[in-house]
């Protein structure tokens, strides 16, 4: 069953998902060649503390970090560690947070000092592609609906959409129903009514979209060794369309989107 949160409860899911947009604007601020993923994974812990909320992803399946940090060819799961980043990277950083018993949960990536022309590309897609899923977001859209519009956009580009891991809904627990494919043929799955909230989160691949997860058990890693970069928000449908939960006050991005419904 998808649940539909009331009022009151959209309004907790405000409050920590804006919380998580602000840290993660300030961890992208972070990035620079020399950092390290753990330094920046520190200064997350702290902020997410000391806003009173608690890392979502920490202790998750024993997962060892409140961050993600998924660098060049790492797709997701990437544990922070103690490599310095350097010129050229890309460093996906994807955080949750759990406050007043509702979760938050947004990834960004983001280019290390000068990036080449097709990281740059890539980068763009992967948050087009998001934006796309986002706007097929809407009463009567059907849940794959979004990720036939993020496949679209990517193969478009002749990127490829991973397959193995995918948005979620989310609420009192980071995963909830429904599991939200990043591809596939629109029109099937249960109808999105108000008041639901998914995590859309499109993983897009340099080259092929097969990925492995590495011996430490998290760190996918795209096989053919090309980059990946990942995108998410967390969104709630509204009466016109949704509503982004996962801006900070400061951010440009338009919060309603709203669709010809
Ligand atoms: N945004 C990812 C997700 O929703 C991150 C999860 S990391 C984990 O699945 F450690 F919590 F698994
Ligand atoms: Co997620």
């Amino acid at each position: 069953m998808i649940v539909s949160r009331s009022q009151a409860e959209l309004k907790k899911m405000r409050r920590v998902n804006c919380l998580v947009a602000e840290i993660l604007s300030d961890l992208r601020d972070m990035v620079e060649p020399g950092v390290t993923t753990e330094d920046i994974d520190q200064v997350a812990e702290q902020k997410v503390v000391a806003a009173g909320a608690a890392p979502a992803f920490k202790g998750y399946h024993g997962y060892p970090a409140t961050i993600c940090a998924s660098v060049n060819e790492q797709v997701v799961h990437g544990i922070p560690s103690s490599r310095p980043l350097v010129d050229g990277d890309i460093v996906a950083i994807d955080m949750g947070a759990k406050l007043d018993g509702f979760f938050g949960d947004s990834a960004v990536t983001v280019p290390v000092g000068n990036i080449s022309q097709e990281a740059s590309t890539l980068l763009q897609v992967t948050e087009e592609a998001l934006s796309r899923g986002i706007e097929a977001v809407k009463p009567g859209a059907r849940v794959s609906d979004i990720g036939a519009a993020v496949q679209e956009r990517v193969e478009l580009n002749g990127f490829s959409v991973v397959r193995e891991f995918v948005g979620h809904g989310i609420g009192t627990a980071l995963h909830e129903e429904p599991q939200i494919a990043n591809y596939g043929p629109p029109g099937r799955g249960p109808e999105l009514t108000t008041g639901m909230v998914f995590a859309i989160e499109p993983m897009v691949n340099f080259g092929k979209p097969a990925v492995k997860v590495l011996s430490d058990g998290w760190t996918a890693v795209t096989r053919d060794g090309s980059l990946s970069a990942h995108f998410e928000h967390t969104v709630t449908v509204t009466t016109f369309g949704c509503e982004i939960l996962t801006v900070s006050t400061g951010d440009k991005t338009a919060k309603l989107i709203a669709s010809d419904v």
